[in-house]
């Protein structure tokens, strides 16, 4: 695949977990990138090691506003535009619900609008949720989801599925070029310990040597995919340059149960830590599974890296993060995660984000 050196993305969202590192993948195809944030829940810390890269830059704004001018002015020229923008774990998304339902809405809004001044491409990051608590197994991109508009969890649904809406209408009306990637369970290095996804939860959980926390039986099945692999599809659907424009899953078919996954960490990490059980949350989809069929076809992409891989090398990562936050802590002052969140046992582990 050849990528030109001229290329500039912006990457809205791109001091998160997953904008981070497909800000990472970009600078080293050769490309520029400006990321914007606004640290609702990404961190500086995921972009520090580009501050002295001439061909990163970083922009301060929230999406529910318009672009800021240093995007609009005739200087700016945008080749594609990625949409991560929005909190994708449970707890971070409902902390302000209104606000996650106009970052999708409102925001891709203004990013769209954005995308066609430049007549750049636009990627939307959707999301697995848009299927709701699925019945039909596993999810192609036809199901139309089975979403409760008005519980907890709809403000991130039903925000993405408008978002959806944004994007395809963009597209009919002839007004640019505009993918949709709805992706499913992600992992990987700078996932927040905080986050309240099944992954980081059982990870910080085992290393801190606490009781690994699992919502409802343990029975309910996710699919994790390696965030490497993600970054490499969100690429391949933004540079497709095939016919097909329907909305893309990208996740890693390989579904086990929530239990299983607390198990292998178990497993990898060496700890002695049990696993106890709480009452599942409302809406909590209870299987998901991505039919990658079309990415296969579409985009030749398969996910690559096995889950006991990536989970050593996430494991690793929240290792070396504890390690120096522990080293720079005096003795006195060394706190568990928990601690540090300021939560109480459990409170802000949820279940799996979509
Ligand atoms: N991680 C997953 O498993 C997963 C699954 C499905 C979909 N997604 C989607 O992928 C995208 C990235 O997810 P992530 O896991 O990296 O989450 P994340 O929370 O780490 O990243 C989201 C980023 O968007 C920023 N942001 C939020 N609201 C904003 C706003 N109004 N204006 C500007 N910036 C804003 C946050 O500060 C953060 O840096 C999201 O759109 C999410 O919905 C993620």
């Amino acid at each position: 695949m050849a990528y030109a050196n001229e290329n500039i993305a912006l990457v809205a969202g791109g001091a998160g977990f997953i904008g981070s590192h497909l800000t990472d993948a970009l600078l080293a195809r050769g490309w520029r990138v400006l990321g914007l944030d606004n640290f609702i829940t990404g961190r500086y810390e995921n972009l520090r090691h580009l501050e002295r890269e001439p061909r990163f830059d970083l922009i301060e704004a929230d999406v529910t506003d318009p672009p800021p001018a240093r995007l609009t002015r005739s200087g700016c020229r945008l080749s594609y535009v990625f949409n991560l923008a929005c909190a994708a774990s449970p707890p971070h998304y409902q902390a302000n619900p209104e606000h996650t339902l106009m970052t999708s809405v409102v925001g891709t809004h203004h990013l769209l609008a954005l995308a066609q001044a430049h007549a750049a491409r636009f990627l939307l990051a959707s999301t697995s949720e848009v299927y709701g608590d699925p019945q039909v197994h596993p999810q192609q991109e036809s199901y139309w989801g089975h979403v409760n508009p008005t519980g907890p969890r709809a403000c991130y649904d039903e925000g993405k599925r408008a978002a959806e809406t944004l994007t395809f209408d963009y597209f009919r009306a002839k007004r640019g070029d505009a993918r949709v990637a709805r992706i499913f369970n992600t992992y990987g290095p700078r996932m927040r310990a905080d986050d309240g996804r099944v992954v980081s939860n059982a990870i910080t959980q085992a290393l801190s040597g606490d009781d690994i926390t699992i919502y409802g039986s343990g029975d309910q099945t996710r699919s994790f995919c390696y965030v490497d692999d993600l970054v490499e599809g969100l690429i391949r659907l933004m540079l497709h340059e095939g016919d097909y424009r329907g909305a893309i899953n990208l996740g890693n078919p390989a579904e086990l149960k929530v239990k299983e996954l607390a198990e292998q960490v178990v497993r990898l990490t060496g700890t002695h830590s049990a696993i106890s059980y709480r009452p599942l949350p409302v809406d909590d989809p209870r299987r998901r599974r991505p039919d990658i069929s079309i990415a296969r076809k579409v985009l030749g992409w398969t996910p690559q890296v096995p889950l006991p891989v990536g989970l050593k090398r996430t494991i690793a990562h929240f290792a070396e993060v504890a390690a120096r936050e522990a080293a720079q802590l005096p003795l006195t002052k060394r706190r568990t995660r928990r601690e540090k969140s300021g939560a109480p046992a459990g409170e802000l582990r949820g279940p799996a984000a979509g």
